[in-house]
């Protein structure tokens, strides 16, 4: 069985930031131990409004948080100094379950989500704990995902191109790095374990072979830690193929038979090294289309489905557990901090 979030009820209505502040430090250890259990805490009922609100508690938490620097690849938008939209993607594109930015060396260890205006239709965030898809996966995928490897490649644009209006492109590269400087980008790249090569049309190709299975550093445990399932061209038809599944309504048919599309299109008019992003064995060879699918499936029978209500506030260990966003409708705001 999936495992559920650990969940906290403001005691009143009138419960303000500072009492979710004082909730977390009263009950400090019980909280870190039910964080490492069950990899997510959701706090229901206080009243987070605005970004701020949702920076100070943070900041309460975990003073010595990061200043930000973000090296996925959702386009994000900061919104004060530590908080930024969870993601610009638009709505009607799923984010297919993921540990933040699982590909660096040093990816985060946990991540503040909070709902700052839930949306009308759809929204919801996803978790999976992927300890449990590890320990599900079949044992010939473990092993070739293991042995062979992966290799993810990334391509950016320049800060000399115009900006892209495909919603599927990357930022580009000054974006992602939020400089100009290429010994600071080549810096930040061998501490994260990236390869940077540069291209003759201002160009920036990022390579990296990560591990698809970490211990977890505090307990131990064997986890799922990969962007595999997001990187792989057939996402868009295969995640959107499962919404159509889950939501059983004729729009998210449509959307699925627009994803297929996508696909077929991506695959047929990219080679695999000029896409946005691909994914292949760590030697480049093709990992084969049903090890991903298992992967897939594996993680949507873990994932538990998770409605957001105006100011909940939602801890995740992101050394063990994973989230996604589902498509929605209408106005939305989820915004996220980490360290
Ligand atoms: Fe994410």
């Amino acid at each position: 069985m999936p495992t559920a979030p650990f969940a906290i009820q403001a005691l009143t209505d009138a419960s303000r930031p500072a009492d979710l502040v004082r909730t977390i430090q009263d009950r400090h250890v019980e909280l870190e131990q039910a964080l490492l259990r069950h990899g997510v805490l959701r706090f229901r009922g206080f009243a987070l409004r605005t970004p701020q609100d949702v920076e100070d508690v943070v900041l309460a938490l975990d003073p010595n948080l990061a200043s930000g620097e973000y090296l996925g690849t959702s386009p994000r938008n900061a919104l004060t100094k530590h908080v930024h939209s969870a993601s610009e993607l638009p709505g009607y594109y799923p984010i297919p379950l993921h540990c933040e930015m699982s590909f660096l060396a040093h990816p985060p260890t946990r991540l503040y989500f909070s709902c700052l205006q839930p949306s009308s239709w759809g929204g919801e965030t996803p978790l999976c704990d992927f300890r449990l898809v590890w320990r599900d996966l079949n044992p010939d995928v473990r092993s070739r995902l293991q042995t062979r490897g992966i290799r993810i490649v990334r391509n950016y644009a320049g800060p000399k191109t115009p900006r892209s209006l495909d919603p599927f492109a990357l930022k580009r590269w000054d974006d992602l790095f939020g400089t100009t400087d290429r010994d600071a980008i080549a810096a930040t790249c061998a501490r994260e374990a990236l390869t940077a090569e540069w291209l003759d049309d201002d160009a920036l190709r990022l390579t990296c072979t990560p591990p698809v299975v970490r211990s977890h550093p505090e307990t131990g445990e064997p986890v799922y830690f990969s962007h595999l399932q997001v990187f792989e061209v057939h996402t868009p038809e295969a995640e959107l193929r499962r919404v159509s599944r889950l939501r059983q309504t004729l729009h998210a048919r449509l959307w699925y038979l627009a994803g297929r599309a996508v696909t077929t299109w991506t695959r047929r008019t990219k080679a695999p090294h000029r896409r946005a992003m691909d994914v292949t064995h760590a030697d480049g060879s093709q990992i084969a289309l049903s090890d991903v699918e298992h992967v897939r499936d594996v993680i949507w029978q873990h994932q538990v489905v998770a409605p957001w209500q105006l100011g909940d506030f939602v801890v995740i260990d992101n050394r063990s557990t994973a989230h996604g966003r589902l498509p929605y409708s209408g106005p939305r705001q989820v915004v996220i901090a980490w360290r």
